[in-house]
């Protein structure tokens, strides 16, 4: 099968190849991939910003986002039937979204939302279940609490935007003042345009924030939060939970020795600090789906390339050229 691996931990590192196709397990499903959806964390797992961390050995097939249609059922798997349409992000160190063929756990996968389309459903996992885990499951947001949302035009952005206004929060993002209207409509409640209004200026008392630009943004942060409330960073520093997520209590020591600073200035602000690192969920992908299916949140897609040229779709959204999900896509296949 067609494939894009990566063979080198560079960044030029993806290939175009030929490989096999995957085996399957018992408890996994093979999926024929109609569509994928590139991430930032696909170009660090190529650059091998995380080898640390995600043990890849190259060659490996990389992507982290897909819809497809399952193809074989391994012997365990009681709740997929071949033909149906699924989309997935499958667990770290089983990733492989960029091929023809991927096969995945079955606790990874969920029946895809009816009302989108493969490139659609593509767009949507790994940022609606980085939204769903940081505002359900570590904030716990409440209808009337209030919710900043940074880099509300992005992926993950208009996702976490959309899923607080389901929750009931009042929703303020930063973005380029070219994006306000986008932003509105996806439910934000108040815009602050980046390019020309400190946030930090302007907001104060928010229950929670969260945070996907970097280290600066999320110690300015802080400072919006009421006492008690929650900053949580997608970007880090981890913190000494992470290495209980990962599976590597080992590195508790040392996730806590890099996130020290921050923690010390949450503390000394009365204020909370969490890292999040979305991990894969059926549950909460056939959550999500009813969510898409009843309109209350949308896929916001910039543009499709096809599957081929999955190497030039990510040097356009690593040039920054993307205005939220970048897709690529196998197109019909009979
Ligand atoms: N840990 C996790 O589980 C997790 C999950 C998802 C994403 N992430 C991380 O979160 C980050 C964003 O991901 P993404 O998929 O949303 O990327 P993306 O689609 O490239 O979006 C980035 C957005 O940031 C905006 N931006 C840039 N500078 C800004 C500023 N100063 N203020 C406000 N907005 C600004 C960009 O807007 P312009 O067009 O104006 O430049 C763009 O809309 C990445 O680093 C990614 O790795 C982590």
């Amino acid at each position: 099968m067609k494939a894009f691996t990566v063979t080198k931990y560079s960044p030029n590192g993806l290939e175009a190849a030929d490989i096999p196709t995957p085996a399957f397990g018992p408890h996994d499903v093979l999926v024929d991939v109609r569509a994928a959806s590139i991430n930032p964390l696909d170009k660090m797992v190529r650059n091998g910003e995380f080898k640390q961390l995600l043990k890849y050995k190259p060659p490996f097939v990389l992507g982290h986002d897909l819809a497809g249609v399952v193809t074989q059922v391994g012997a365990d798997v009681e709740n997929f039937s071949i033909g149906d349409e699924v989309y997935s992000r499958p667990r770290d160190l089983r990733i492989g979204a960029f091929a023809e063929t991927i096969a995945i756990d079955a606790d990874d996968v969920a029946h895809k939302p009816t009302s989108l389309s493969f490139e659609e459903a593509a767009a949507v996992p790994l940022v609606a279940l980085a939204a769903w885990q940081a505002l359900v499951d570590v904030a716990d947001v409440r209808a009337g609490q209030r919710v900043l949302v940074h880099a509300g035009a992005g992926g993950l952005g208009s996702t976490v935007t959309q899923v607080a206004k389901h929750l009931g929060a009042h929703v303020a993002t930063t973005a380029h003042g070219k994006d306000a209207d986008k932003v509105r409509a996806l439910g934000a409640d108040e815009v602050i345009d980046y390019t020309s209004t400190d946030f930090a200026s302007v907001l104060s008392g928010y229950d929670v924030v969260l945070d996907s630009l970097g280290l600066a943004s999320l110690e300015k942060s802080m400072t919006v939060l009421r006492p008690g409330g929650l900053a949580i960073s997608v970007v880090g520093p981890p913190d000494p939970a992470f290495a209980t997520q990962l599976g590597q209590p080992l590195l508790k020591p040392v996730l806590a020795f890099m996130s020290r600073k921050i923690r010390r200035r949450a503390k000394k602000l009365g204020v909370r600090y969490s890292f999040l690192f979305m991990r894969a969920s059926c549950a909460q992908l056939e959550t999500l789906a009813q969510l898409y299916d009843n309109g209350t949140i949308r896929p916001v897609l910039d543009r499709t390339f096809p599957f081929a040229d999955t190497i030039e779709a990510m040097a356009f959204v690593e040039q920054g050229k993307a205005n939220s999900k970048v897709v690529v896509t196998r197109g019909t296949v009979a």
